[in-house]
Formats: structure tokens, C-alpha cells, sequence
């Protein structure tokens, strides 16, 4: 007996197309936060000086929950009929986390991270708009996800707030 296809939802057979476009922006969360990760781990590593402890660990700890948000947008893709890339299929965008010229320069690290954030936060706003009415299930869990960089964009935020009030940023 041949299976039956889910008649309404985000799985059925006439949201094909709507359901392909979804997995197009999935994808590119998918390489967002891999890159996040490649990103963080360079960035928790590299900063020299006492003052940098604080991003190093906060980066470590974020690293693990990107890891978790790569996994989490890697299922959902597959779950919706889509593959999930292959690694020729990257394209790096982050120019911002680019070692600074001095590992001492931890603005430079604290920047990187807001703009990646916000990168983030703006795409996953895209997601939600998308799939609302449309995909119930993608929007609960891409609006989990924001929140998880909402509460990172504002940890970093308040670094730089120390440093600017030192004239330091
Ligand atoms: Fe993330
Ligand atoms: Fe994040």
C-alpha cells in the first residue's frame, strides 16, 4: 500500500514550492552558524591580555550552542524533504571575525561578534516572517533559536558598552 501524503501543513504536496523556498533559507542558517562556530573558535582562542578572559569564555560556551543551532537547522532540512549541503557548498561571509592585526584587540573580537549576531537575528526574523501560518513547527524552533542570539547580541553589547565607557571603543 503506498503511503499517503500529508494533505495539509507544511508537508503537503501543494506547499512543494513553498516548502523548497524554506529550505533554501535553512540552508543559509545552516552555514551562518557553521561559520559562527569556525569563527568563535579562532576568536576564543586568539585574544592575548587579561581582559580577554572574559570573551574567551563567554566564545566557548557559544560555540557549544551554534554547534546545537547548525544541528538543529540540519534536521529540520532534512525533515522537509531537503538535503543538507555539502561542505563545497560553503561560502564564507564573516569578514568582520577576521583576526585583528593585534590579538590584544579584543573591540575588534567584541564588533565581529555583535555584527554576526545581528546577521543572525535579522535572517531568523526572516524565517519567522515566512512561516508563519505556513510552517508552525520551523517557526517555533527558529524562534527559540533568536532568542538564544538575542541573549548573545546583548552579552556582547555590554562588553563593548565597559569599553566604550573607558574610551577604549
Ligand atoms: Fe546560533
Ligand atoms: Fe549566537
Amino acid at each position: 500500500m503506498a503511503t499517503r501524503a500529508s494533505s495539509t501543513g507544511i508537508l503537503s504536496q501543494d506547499k512543494a514550492s513553498e516548502r523548497e523556498e524554506l529550505v533554501e533559507l535553512l540552508k543559509k542558517a545552516y552555514w551562518m552558524e557553521i561559520e559562527t562556530v569556525m569563527s568563535y573558535i579562532a576568536n576564543s582562542v586568539n585574544p592575548d591580555g587579561v581582559r580577554a578572559q572574559e570573551i574567551i569564555e563567554s566564545l566557548q560556551e557559544d560555540i557549544e550552542e551554534e554547534l546545537g543551532h547548525a544541528k538543529q537547522f540540519a534536521e529540520r532540512i532534512k525533515e522537509l524533504y531537503g538535503v543538507v549541503p555539502g561542505s563545497l557548498e560553503f561560502a564564507a561571509e564573516q569578514s568582520y571575525l577576521q583576526p585583528p592585526e593585534h590579538q590584544t584587540d579584543i573591540v575588534h573580537v567584541i564588533k565581529g561578534v555583535i555584527e554576526a549576531e545581528t546577521g543572525a537575528i535579522e535572517h531568523y526574523n526572516r524565517i519567522i516572517e515566512f512561516t508563519d501560518g505556513l510552517d508552525f513547527v520551523t517557526q517555533d524552533m527558529v524562534i527559540e533559536i533568536l532568542h538564544d542570539e538575542e541573549g548573545h547580541r546583548r552579552l556582547f553589547e555590554g562588553y563593548l558598552r565597559e569599553y566604550e565607557a573607558e574610551g577604549l571603543a
